[in-house]
């Protein structure tokens, strides 16, 4: 399963920011929403655990320096290779549970900041993982883990809604992991609308298997899949709402 993520990220890294998802307004405003949650101060030593591009890193940048720089880490170095070259990042090839079990090979003894944004579905123990970053947290420390919840509203066929669904950990089933390594944890949601051309969307699924739950569908199944979409949705434009949990959790002082 690792080497099939791996392979899926590979294909996709280089259209990965170009992505429809992440439209200018989309990435902006989720920029935001993190860089508000996360709270930075001078001086803060930060992780983005499964950080890709590092394209949800760029409003942390203004309150890091080069001498403390954010880490982004990622297990493909096909995504790492995308993130543009800046003295303010360092890119660390590893994944999420070498970072929680104190195997990856970071800077800093301890964080004041970690990032996991929808990544954490691809860890097959969800609360060691969130256990272990929890205890990477100097006091004051936040995580923040943004995670889809596992039944979706996009307007994809019926055997990938459900396969997403099977994949993906209860937003609730993070907090709990969080609560109990210790943190003190608060949910919230935030909605994104969407509006995509119904035909631009079907390619994307089937030619550029931009999910990685699409990934495990043969080209057949994708073709019907397509077929299956075209009938449930004969509008040309697709509005939808992308809904994202965020999960907050601080190490007390
Ligand atoms: C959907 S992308 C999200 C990337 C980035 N956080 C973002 O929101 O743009 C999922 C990322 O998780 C990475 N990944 C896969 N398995 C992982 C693991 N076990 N630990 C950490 N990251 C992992 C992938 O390489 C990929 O970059």
């Amino acid at each position: 399963m690792r080497d099939t993520i791996a392979e899926h990220y590979e294909n996709l890294a280089r259209d990965y920011d170009g992505n429809w998802a992440h439209s200018a307004e989309y990435v902006e405003w989720m920029n935001r929403l993190i860089a508000e949650a996360l709270d930075l101060r001078p001086g803060d030593r930060v992780a983005d655990v499964g950080g890709g591009t590092g394209l949800f890193e760029r409003a942390l940048l203004p309150r890091i320096s080069p001498d403390t720089p954010l880490l982004c880490v990622d297990p493909s170095q096909h995504m790492l290779d995308q993130v543009p070259a800046d003295p303010r990042v360092r890119t660390v090839c590893a994944g999420a549970e070498e970072v929680a079990e104190g195997r990856a090979d970071l800077p800093y003894g301890e964080l004041d900041a970690v990032l996991v944004k929808e990544t954490i579905h691809h860890v097959p123990d969800v609360a060691a993982t969130v256990g272990g970053l929890a205890r990477l947290l100097a006091p004051g420390g936040r995580l923040l883990i943004i995670s889809l919840p596992p039944k979706l509203d996009y307007p994809l066929f019926q055997a990938a809604l459900d396969r997403f669904a099977e994949r993906h950990p209860e937003i609730a089933d993070i907090a709990a992991a969080m609560r109990s390594s210790g943190l003190d944890t608060r949910i919230g949601q935030h909605d994104f609308a969407v509006e995509v051309d119904r035909e631009h969307y079907i390619r994307l699924v089937q030619r550029h298997k931009w999910m990685s739950v699409l990934f495990t569908f043969t080209d057949e199944e994708l073709a019907s899949g397509a077929e299956e979409m075209r009938s449930r949705h004969p509008e040309q434009t697709l509005r939808f709402t992308d809904r994202f949990g965020f999960v907050l959790g601080r190490r007390p002082e």
